[in-house]
């Protein structure tokens, strides 16, 4: 158990991360921020704090529209972001005035941590993931163990789970790796991909692969297309206290990560997604896997594309 997590953002995810937090009794003091207007934040919170009688008692809850309140958090989960939504007016924003607006909130989330908990280790949701991973690390430069981007968790659950379905087996059989970047060019590992230890390929066909590996990439914009407004929420929270149970219980877990990569496959200075250990200090090992020739230029291509992303952030923050 953690003395305090801090959650940036109190909206889908950050509402179902507070009562999970709270639930699995992970700290003694959850915080959340967020600037909506009335106070957000404090509403959640305090809803939350009210059924935690009935739950499991004795977690504080505290929510405000202030960045104090996440004073001496030891776990920083950020979610703070807006989404791409029509305005009032009718119009859509274009993608790089959505990324301009969430590079913004993204340097004050930053300030916060900065300010109130700067040795707090930080894992990072929001979208653009590669993006806001990236310039987090430019702002706050902590040691690499210590920030990291939850995406591969969530897209490897997906194609777990579109492989058990397929098989016809339970999810707890299927193993699976998704690297890259979090863009349509995600990189789901097949040759990593075992049910039962034993290689996929022995219960679903190539093509039926081919066909899930497309649909996990897309996976984010199917559900948006379902739900009419907004976008996943439960399963990025479940998949984001995966790593954070890892390193509260020091667990020694191997996942994928959107972590700093320091000439591991070949890439110095960016954010990628491969399997690392996580466990009480964070990313404890970058773990460089065999791939197929197939995969490394696919991974390739992954990595080009979070560059160019990087190469934007960079672009549009020294404007
Ligand atoms: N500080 C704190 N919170 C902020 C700030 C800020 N500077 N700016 C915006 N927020 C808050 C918004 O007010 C909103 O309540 O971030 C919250 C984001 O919540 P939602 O819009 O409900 O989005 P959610 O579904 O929780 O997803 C959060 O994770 O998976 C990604 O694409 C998703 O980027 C999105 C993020």
């Amino acid at each position: 158990m953690l003395n305090k997590i801090a959650l940036i953002g109190a909206g889908n995810i950050g509402g179902v991360l507070i009562q999970e937090i709270v639930r699995r009794r992970l700290a003694r003091n959850v915080a959340v921020v967020d600037v909506k207007e009335p106070d957000l934040a404090k509403g959640k919170a305090l809803d939350i704090a009210e059924g935690s009688p009935v739950i499991s008692g004795d977690i504080k809850v505290e929510g405000a529209k202030q960045y104090d309140v996440i004073d001496g958090a030891d776990m920083v989960i950020n979610t703070a972001g807006v989404p791409r939504t029509r305005r009032p007016d009718g119009t859509i924003p274009t993608r790089e005035e959505l990324l301009t607006t969430n590079l913004k909130i993204t340097d004050a989330v930053s300030g916060g941590i900065q300010r109130y908990c700067p040795k707090a280790l930080v894992i990072s949701i929001a979208n653009p993931l590669d993006a806001i991973v990236f310039r987090l690390n430019m702002n706050l430069k902590p040691p690499r163990e210590r920030l990291f981007g939850m995406a591969g968790v969530l897209d490897s659950a997906r194609y777990r789970y579109f492989v058990a379905e397929a098989a016809g087996v339970s999810v707890e059989n299927v193993e699976a790796l998704v690297l890259g970047g979090h863009g349509d060019n995600m990189l789901p590992i097949r040759s990593a991909c075992r049910i039962a230890g034993m290689p996929v390929e022995k219960f679903v066909s190539p093509e039926k692969l081919d066909a899930i590996e497309e649909r996990t990439r897309k996976a984010g914009g199917e559900v948006v297309k379902l739900l009419g407004v907004g976008s996943a929420f439960v399963s990025p929270a479940w998949s984001a206290l995966e790593m954070a149970e890892a390193i509260i219980f020091d667990k020694k877990k191997i996942m994928a990560a959107s972590t700093l990569l320091q000439g591991e496959y070949g890439v110095n200075g960016l954010f990628v997604g491969v399997p690392v250990i996580l466990g009480a200090n964070g990313v404890e090992k970058v773990i460089e896997m065999e791939l197929t020739d197939k995969e490394k230029s696919a991974f390739e291509n992954s990595v080009q594309s979070v560059k160019q992303t990087a190469d934007e952030v960079i672009a549009m923050t020294s404007k």
